[in-house]
């Protein structure tokens, strides 16, 4: 779609915080302005700033991995971050840069009018508004959120570094992308 597209070239040449100083390529996101799934990261890592795409290194690997195993598919899905620029040294996106990117986010929803956002990890979660102290409030259910006027429902799971890392929470990462899964065939 020209809109979204028109957005991304906004997006490759943003200057409105100062991770642009440090990027090689903005991350704008990718996938289909049909797409019923719309997932959010967190903020592109290394591979991601040098190919300009979402979830491309490792991260993306096993998400990738992961979501065929819950039987979705990443081709019919919308993916982009709460961030769009690389912050320095895989360091966690600030409130700040979270806040100065986040329209950037609302009009890509907006204009993939999504079924479901699926927010991977406590960056995207917040990037969507939602307030909490720890993910285990929010992780695992469908809820309803209100961003700029606009309803959308969120299901919150672990970010894929996580489980990714750890073994114990890989059961719970996939019955929350299986469960995603039957909410959008339902
Ligand atoms: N981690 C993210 O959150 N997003 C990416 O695009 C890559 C790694």
């Amino acid at each position: 779609m020209e809109a979204l597209e028109n957005l991304a070239s906004k997006i490759r040449v943003c200057k409105l915080c100062d991770l642009s100083t440090k990027r090689k390529i903005a991350v704008p996101g990718e996938g289909p302005n049909t797409s019923k799934l719309f997932i959010v990261g967190e903020a592109p890592g290394r591979f991601e700033d040098e190919q300009g795409k979402p979830f491309v290194g490792m991260s993306g690997r096993f998400l990738n991995r992961y979501l065929e195993l819950a039987g979705l598919n990443r081709s019919d899905t919308f993916v982009t971050n709460a961030v769009k620029c690389r912050p320095p040294n895989n360091r966690k996106p600030d409130e700040f840069e979270i806040i100065t990117c986040r329209p950037y986010l609302i009009e890509q929803i907006s204009l993939v009018k999504p079924k479901i956002i699926l927010a991977l990890g406590t960056s995207a979660a917040s990037s969507i508004g939602m307030k909490f102290e720890h993910i285990s409030e929010i992780r695992g259910r469908l809820m309803e959120v209100s961003l700029s006027s606009i309803n959308l429902k969120v299901f919150v799971t672990y970010h894929p570094s996580f489980p990714m890392r750890f073994k114990k929470p890989r059961p719970i990462f996939l019955e929350d992308l299986k469960e995603v899964r039957r909410i959008l065939n339902a």
